[in-house]
Order: structure tokens, then sequence, then C-alpha cells
């Protein structure tokens, strides 16, 4: 969506502060023992106590609240009774709906303490996030975004998953346009002010792909590598962007 006044503003930072709080909540909550049923149930519990409806479920009939994927798993990962283990990551994507407008938001997070190359990939995919957010100005290409994410992926020895990308985001959850981590020449799509859109960069320790599981949710690296993932819902403005999650 583009935003149409001072009511948009208030309704997508309304739910994007509830997206925001779940997240950091069951992100504290991460540790060695913890179920990611368990997990999906306390963000399930702060989306309920703003009357806030779960995004892939309303949208998509998700088996979920939230989005729980463990290591080599990327996005969609199914709430089970999986147990988190030490030196894991683990992502958590929420993402919800309260009076008609939408927000998503995602952060990984390490369970106890995890090798040097997963600490070294989730302070990567941090700042590819900060490097995409630093070029979403109005009247910008899109491409800029996945060209400061790449930059960031290659310059600390990391991948780019190609095939996953932010989106608009506003009156539903997945609206256009797409929002690349990868920087395509021919994309000449230009960022408008009050646009509003996710950056949400996928970087790995080797895959450049996400394949679809068995359970038909579940996006994974083919190869096992391990991935990461943070993402911010934004209003696109002449200055820096305002981040509603
Ligand atoms: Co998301
Ligand atoms: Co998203």
């Amino acid at each position: 969506m583009s935003i149409d006044g001072m009511q948009d503003i208030v309704g997508l930072k309304r739910i994007g502060a509830i997206v925001a709080e779940a997240r950091d909540t069951m992100g504290f909550r991460v540790k060695a023992g913890i179920t990611t049923a368990e997990l999906d149930a306390i963000g399930k519990e702060i989306l309920d106590r703003y009357g806030a409806r779960s995004a892939p479920q309303l949208a998509y009939g998700f088996p979920g609240a939230t989005c729980i994927s463990v290591n080599e798993q990327l996005a969609h990962g199914i709430p089970s009774d999986r147990v988190l283990h030490e030196g894991d990551l683990v992502n958590i994507d929420v993402s919800g709906e309260l009076d008609g407008y939408w927000a998503d938001t995602g952060a990984s997070f390490a369970v106890g303490e995890v090798s040097a190359e997963a600490s070294a990939l989730l302070r990567a995919t941090r700042l590819a996030l900060e490097d995409g957010m630093r070029e979403a100005r109005a009247g910008e290409r899109v491409r800029n975004i996945g060209r400061a994410v790449e930059q960031r992926a290659r310059k600390c020895g990391f991948r780019v998953v190609r095939n996953l990308c932010g989106h608009g985001v506003g009156r539903h959850i997945h609206e256009k346009p797409q929002i690349p981590n990868t920087f395509d020449v021919r994309d000449r799509t230009v960022l408008s002010e009050g646009l509003v859109i996710t950056i949400e960069p996928f970087l790995t320790t080797g895959a450049t792909a996400a394949i679809e599981g068995a359970d038909g949710w579940t996006l994974s690296t083919p190869d096992g590598s391990r991935g990461a993932q943070f993402e911010h819902t934004m209003i696109i403005t002449r200055g820096s962007p305002i981040v509603v999650t």
C-alpha cells in the first residue's frame, strides 16, 4: 500500500508494535530445551492480547501463529515439538493484521553459545538489513537495496538466498513490488513516497536458493547450510524510512 494520511501511519504503527513485541518476547525466551510450539504460543498470546490476527494463518491457512525456522530452515517453519539445542540458530518471523493493517517482521537468534561462523552470520545479516534500509528512499531504485545486501554478504563471506524477497505490505501481507535481495540491472522500479515495504535479507553459509520441504511449507537450504534473516516493515519517505516494527 501507499499511505494516505496520518490514519494509515497510526494503523501501521499499531500492528507494527504488536508484531515487534511478539518477536522480541519470543526471542527473549529462546533457550536450549524449549520447543518451537512453546515459542509460538508466546507469540500467539501477544497477538491475541491486542486482538491482532496471525497473518500467515489469515492469508494462507498456515498451521501456526508465527513462523519458526531452525538452522538449515530459512522460512515458514511450522511450530512443532522440535526442541531447540545449544548451538542452533532460530528464526522467528511474526506478521499480523489489526483493523485492516498488516505488518511483518523477523529476526534470527542464537540458542546459547553458537559457533563463530554462526555468530558472524547473524551479525552480517543484521548489517545487510541496515545497509538495505539506507538505500530505501523515495526516488531511489528498488534494485539498490539488493545491491547493498549483496555487497554486505560478499564482504562478510556469506551468500544471499536469491529466491526469497522483501515485498510490499500494509493492506495485505504480500503486495507489490517485490524487494529482491540481489541486484538486477533490468529492474527499474523506483520507490515512491509513502510506499510500505519490508526488507528481509536471507544470508547463508553456502546455499543461494531455498527449496520447499515435504510438509508444503518449510523453505530450507538444499545443502544443509545454515541461514539467518532479519526483517522490518517500513514507510518510504524522502529521508530515512519510518520503521514501524
Ligand atoms: Co516475515
Ligand atoms: Co516478509
